[in-house]
């Protein structure tokens, strides 16, 4: 028996068989759809759509009554090493991804130091080789000292672009001046990722922090003004260069406004907090632990941003994973640090928006898997169809579940929903036709790779 069966395997056409599930594919006029079809997976690519249930494979992975989603990509987030890893590192914020079904990783570069020249970046992609579990990419950062080096930075395989803080946020990276975001933009070819807040206004405005000194006053010394402004002008830049530039985490009705005629020349990022929790309420409940920049705005505002992903105005969903300690957190404001941990509650959060009818799985596909890969130019990423690489999200539509801390692997061990029960779940992660994650327990002998862009 045993024989036959592995006669069997090395005759098999197939590493793995995934059969029973229903998938969101992609179909030939480019538009999402759900059926139920069996997978042939070979050399770590899907080979084949729409096999016999008892096709021959090495393996055979049964997905009755679950959904089969693209591996789905976190197009920004903080995973703090080098310098920083009392918050987290490479191996727990990808072991965090996996557990919540993330597949890859695009990982900011306001480490410490930061991520901004080539050297830095090559140190990363070392670092992750040994210590990521899930796929990965990094960003360069940029600097005013920097401008005509980013783009052969950026050439290097597994470099997803560069980063822009107009602002200051976590860290010092910060180019704030017209002047050196004016040679960039001439210089970059590759794609641009824009923290949009107006460091002038910032400074301006910070008397309004330490003088209300409570968590509720983020929103109102980080005004919609100050963000407003500054993706005003970096959308004017990308206008004068004929290209477009990512802006990141949109938080305000008015920055939808302008950017529904600006699809020429950005693409837009939201977030699962904002879209989640509003002001006053996730400060009068969370304090610093709802702390975040750009920060979350009041109800009207998360009203407009549900609009905008209806009308198509908002491209990408990331979870902007900022995690600190608790101790840090727990310092008064405005001396606590800003950010959240969010890659493990991405899926969870935004299945159980589809399950309250907020969006369709279809477009939540395009906005977590499809659009990242397409907009940052990922090598057989986002997407179920032949040739593209076998990473997986394996999601319960049905499953009620609780998010809590104590089911957060990232180091600081804590999320803004512990206590809240979703529908929805990412059961399995796999990478490569390979299962990297499967109802929690994850697999050691699977590792992620860095991604390469075309
Ligand atoms: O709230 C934030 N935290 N916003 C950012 O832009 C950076 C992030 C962090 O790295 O902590």
């Amino acid at each position: 028996m045993r024989l036959n069966q592995d006669k069997e395997s090395t005759m098999s056409s197939y590493d793995l068989l995934i059969k029973n599930g229903e998938c969101v594919l992609t179909d030939s006029q480019g538009r999402l759809r759900r059926e139920k079809t069996n997978l042939g997976i070979k050399d770590g690519k899907i080979l084949a759509l729409g096999l016999a249930a008892n096709t021959s494979a090495k393996a055979v992975l049964d997905a009755q009554h679950l959904t089969i989603l693209p591996g789905v990509i976190d197009s920004q987030v903080h995973f703090r090493e080098p310098g920083l890893t009392h918050k987290e590192d490479l191996y727990t914020g990808t072991l965090s991804a996996l557990c919540g079904g993330v597949a890859t990783i695009f990982e900011m570069p306001n480490t410490s130091p930061n991520t901004s020249t080539q050297a830095r970046i090559d140190e990363k992609l070392n670092l992750a080789q040994s210590k990521a579990k899930s796929h990965y990419a990094f960003f360069v950062g940029a600097t005013n000292d920097n401008p005509e080096s980013l783009e052969s930075i950026a050439q290097t395989k597994g470099c997803c672009g560069i980063k822009i803080f107009m602002g200051s946020s976590t860290g010092d990276l910060l180019v704030s001046e017209d002047t050196y975001l004016d040679r960039i933009l001439k210089n970059v070819t590759r794609p641009i990722s824009v923290h949009c807040e107006d460091e002038k206004l910032l400074i301006a405005r910070k008397s309004i922090a330490t003088q209300g000194a409570l968590p509720r006053f983020h929103p109102k010394w980080r005004n919609v003004e100050s963000a407003l402004r500054a993706t005003q002008r970096i959308v004017a830049l990308a206008e004068k260069y004929r290209r477009k530039v990512h802006v990141l985490h949109i938080a305000s009705a008015e920055e939808m406004a302008f950017l529904k005629n600006k699809k020429h020349a950005a693409t837009v990022e939201c977030l699962p907090q904002y879209l989640t929790l509003s002001a006053p309420e996730c400060y009068e409940r969370l304090g610093t632990y709802a702390q975040m920049n750009p920060p979350i705005r009041e109800q009207h505002h998360q009203d407009a941003l549900w609009k905008a992903l209806r009308e198509g105005v908002i491209d990408v969903l990331g979870s902007d994973h900022a995690p600190h300690t608790r101790e840090e957190k727990d310092k008064p404001y405005p001396r606590s640090p800003s950010g959240l941990t969010g890659v493990q509650t991405l899926v969870p959060l935004m299945l159980n928006h589809v399950a309250q009818k907020r969006l369709s799985l279809e477009r939540l596909v395009e906005l977590i898997c499809r659009n990242p890969a397409h907009i940052f130019r990922a090598k057989g990423k986002g997407q179920i169809a032949v040739g593209f690489d076998a990473d997986f999200t394996i999601v319960d539509l049905k499953k009620q579940k609780m998010i809590s801390n104590s089911w957060i692997r990232s180091r600081v061990g804590w999320t803004p929903y512990d206590g809240m029960t979703v529908e929805g779940w990412p059961m399995m992660t796999l990478l490569k036709g390979q299962i990297a994650m499967r109802e929690d327990t994850l697999f050691s002998n699977v590792i992620g790779e860095a991604v390469e862009f075309y």
